[in-house]
């Protein structure tokens, strides 16, 4: 059975941070971060935009009354989340009016959850293949003003249904896992910003890249001239294009070589003013990809390099299929560009604001602008969603 990516939604939050000032404000040439790290802008959301209307607003995007009503999963991929009990889905499931009789949970490892939820999710469809199953990668990228990690924050939700016949990827049934148990990047449930082994944890990105896809090739007997595409985990594109020079075979003909280079450089064009959106980055990749290459047909296939600090990565692949350029949107990068920019005072205000408790549990927040959904209110501790205009 064909099983894969029916349809892809993305979010991202109304407000941003430009490269630049951020520059300017911290006493460095802006060159670092623009060809450093290959980054322009950052998304910066406030407090009533979080992993849960961003990802209801992306699922929101692609879904039909019809899906609503046959999604029997629902799986929200985060390292950001607002509950240690009760799973960002759930709030997801309520919020889009998905039919009661469905399994709702979150899953966590780092930036690489998504990838382990697209598998559960095909296995699911494999063995009901009526099933819908919707997968959400939302998080905040959050290191905190002034640290190392500053020019590498972002905020987004990449949503994808997963359903047999897809009409934009099928997930082929070959994947292969790498687990190290390493401190690279770790958030104790005491910190609401991570610790960071900034250099360490490159290093380690890329080696898991590179020991991953030699023995991928072995395992599967194949090799980078059987792709169109290769997509990376994204944290900052620049680390994404050391492993895209790590993994190119200099020796294949100049013609595959560009095609793969002009590819790359489309699938990091959205995180280049998005910045890091963990579980979905790499998602957010394929998205860029989809919407920019002129030079992909179906029947592409299409590599993914997902990692996860601490750290797990996994290489899989996909097919592109007919009419695929159906199911995208040309709009994306004019639509970023109407996100409010702010002064470095303001961001650093609404990024790191958090929510002030009265005896009985209560806030309210000031009125930010988000998607079309956000979190009203925390009423007796409770986390109160809702449609922006009700
Ligand atoms: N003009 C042009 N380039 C410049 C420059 C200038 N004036 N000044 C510096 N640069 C370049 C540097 O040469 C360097 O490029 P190379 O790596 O190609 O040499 C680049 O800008 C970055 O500069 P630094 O090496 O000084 O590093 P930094 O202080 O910006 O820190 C970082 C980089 C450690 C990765 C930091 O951003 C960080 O801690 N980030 C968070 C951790 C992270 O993203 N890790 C990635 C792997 S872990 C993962 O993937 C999970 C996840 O999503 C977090």
């Amino acid at each position: 059975m064909k099983i894969g990516i029916d349809k892809i939604g993305f979010a991202t939050s109304q407000y941003v941070l430009q490269m630049d000032d951020l520059a300017q404000s911290r006493g460095a040439d802006p060159e670092k971060f623009s060809k450093g790290l290959l980054l322009n802008a950052l998304s910066i959301s406030p407090i009533t935009d979080d992993i849960i209307t961003l990802g209801a607003s992306a699922a929101d995007s692609i879904l039909t009354e019809e899906d609503r009503a046959s999604i029997d999963m629902v799986i929200v991929a985060t390292e950001s989340s607002v509950d240690q009990s009760k799973a960002a889905a759930v709030y997801v499931h309520s919020l889009l009016g998905i039919q009661p009789f469905a399994r709702s949970v979150e899953m966590k490892e780092a930036c690489y959850s998504a990838t382990a939820a697209l598998d559960y999710a095909r296995l699911h469809v494999d063995k009901h293949p009526e099933a819908k199953v919707l997968v959400i990668a939302s998080d905040i990228a959050k290191y905190g003003a002034e640290t190392p990690g500053e020019s590498t924050q972002g905020a987004g939700s990449v949503a994808m249904l997963i359903t047999q016949n897809p009409h934009i990827l099928e997930l082929n049934d070959n994947t292969l896992a790498q687990t190290r148990d390493i401190m690279d990047f770790w958030r104790p449930n005491y910190s609401t910003t991570p610790y960071v082994n900034g250099m360490y944890s490159t290093k380690q990105y890329l080696d898991m890249l590179k020991t991953t896809w030699l023995e991928y090739q072995k395992r599967f007997e194949t090799s980078l001239t059987d792709f169109a595409a290769f997509c990376f985990h994204l944290p900052f594109p620049k680390l994404a294009l050391k492993g895209f020079n790590k993994i190119m075979d200099k020796s294949l003909p100049a013609e595959l070589q560009e095609k793969l280079q002009e590819n790359f450089e489309n699938s990091i064009l959205y995180s280049k003013q998005i910045g890091n959106i963990y579980t979905g980055s790499l998602f957010l990749g394929l998205l860029s990809l989809l919407e920019n290459s002129q030079n992909l047909v179906a029947g592409d296939q299409i590599a993914f390099f997902s990692y996860g600090s601490g750290a797990v990565a996994e290489i899989f692949t996909g097919k592109l299929v007919e009419g695929f350029q159906n199911q995208l949107k040309a709009s994306r990068l004019r639509e970023l560009k109407e996100r409010i920019v702010l002064s470095v005072e303001e961001y650093e205000k609404i990024f790191f604001e958090e929510a002030v408790l009265d005896e009985a549990g209560n806030a309210s927040f000031a009125n930010y602008k988000t998607g079309p959904f956000a979190l009203k209110e925390i009423r007796e501790h409770q986390r109160i969603y809702g449609k922006v205009n009700d």
